[in-house]
């Protein structure tokens, strides 16, 4: 299959593009080849490369920067998502787009699915919950996929960031009252990978198994690699005390069974520990 992946050198892309490439015809294309905020340049792209499907991974993610920029966040997450759903419906091909748990506001005390009602509390939710909203109306052959609290080989991720502070600090203080999933790229590659096979449209949510506390991921990133061997005071503290310019849901754990049913027996996301531990290893191999 040909498949064009927009978005290509952020952390999820430079995984996904070459998992896709053992299989399929991939171009990989990101910023730096053209804008999806230009609409003509979108449709162009698509036309000329002609796939039968588009994965849209590119979107505008620093959540505190979407806050102060409101006008770049909804111009790249939601217009730009509403060009390429344009392009994709102009040269019939399936629409594959990534969205997040952050379309939620979190007050929900079960994990979410597909059809609860959306209600983002920050700037960066909203502009992606108007992408979501464009594609809808846009192509039929779409399919939203939701994920969250990524972590990859090619990005700035929350892994990362515990490992480096651990070098550092002797004290690290970690929210302990924001719930959700923790989502190897290396695992959503392969899940999209499955979709791109199977029919499937509308939304769904997939993750990684499991779910936890941003302290309780730091807790498990900390028991199984502490590079300095040093003794580290993890402190769990509120969103209160972080207070970060944009808002987070509480508890935006994402129910997975829409996706498990479709991808059939064995086919399940593995448990986020699993992932991490998967993830670590590579990262002390590459050392
Ligand atoms: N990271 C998470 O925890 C998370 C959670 C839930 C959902 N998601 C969704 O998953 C998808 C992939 O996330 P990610 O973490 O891989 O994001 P990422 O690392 O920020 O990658 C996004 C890529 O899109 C590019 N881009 C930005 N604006 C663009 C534009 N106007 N035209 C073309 N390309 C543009 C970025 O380039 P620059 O880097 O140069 O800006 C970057 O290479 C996104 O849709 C995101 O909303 C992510």
């Amino acid at each position: 299959m040909k498949v064009l992946v927009l978005g290509a050198r952020g952390m999820l892309g430079k995984d996904l593009v070459p998992f896709l490439s053992a299989k399929h015809q991939v171009f990989g294309r990101d910023i730096d080849d053209f804008d999806i905020t230009d609409l003509q340049r979108v449709k162009n792209e698509i036309k000329t490369h002609s796939p039968q499907a588009v994965i849209n991974a590119a979107a505008y993610t620093d959540v505190d920067g979407c806050e102060s920029n409101p006008a770049m966040a909804f111009s790249v997450n939601a217009e730009g998502a509403r060009n390429v759903a344009l392009g994709c419906a102009a040269n019939k091909a399936r629409m594959i787009h990534l969205s997040t748990d952050y379309v939620f506001d979190g007050s929900s005390l079960s994990p979410y699915r597909e059809e609860d009602p959306p209600n983002p509390l920050n700037v960066y939710g909203l502009s992606k919950l108007k992408g979501e909203q464009y594609i809808e109306k846009i192509i039929q052959n779409h399919l939203i996929i939701r994920t969250q609290w990524l972590f990859g080989r090619h990005g700035k991720n929350f892994v990362d960031t515990i490992l480096r502070l651990a070098e550092r600090q002797e004290e690290i203080r970690i929210v302990n009252d924001q719930k959700g999933a923790p989502t190897f790229t290396k695992d959503l590659s392969w899940a999209i990978g499955g979709l791109l096979e199977k029919e499937a449209t509308g939304i769904l949510h997939v993750t990684n198994a499991g779910a936890c506390t941003w302290y309780e991921f730091a807790r498990q990133i900390l028991q199984e690699r502490n590079p300095a061997k040093r003794k580290v005071q993890l402190t769990p503290i509120s969103s209160t005390e972080l207070s970060r310019p944009a808002k987070r849901p509480a508890n935006s754990v994402l129910d997975c069974h829409r996706f498990e049913k479709l991808m059939g027996q064995n086919q399940k996301m593995r448990p986020w520990k699993e992932s991490l531990k998967e993830y670590l290893a590579c990262k002390e191999d590459r050392k």
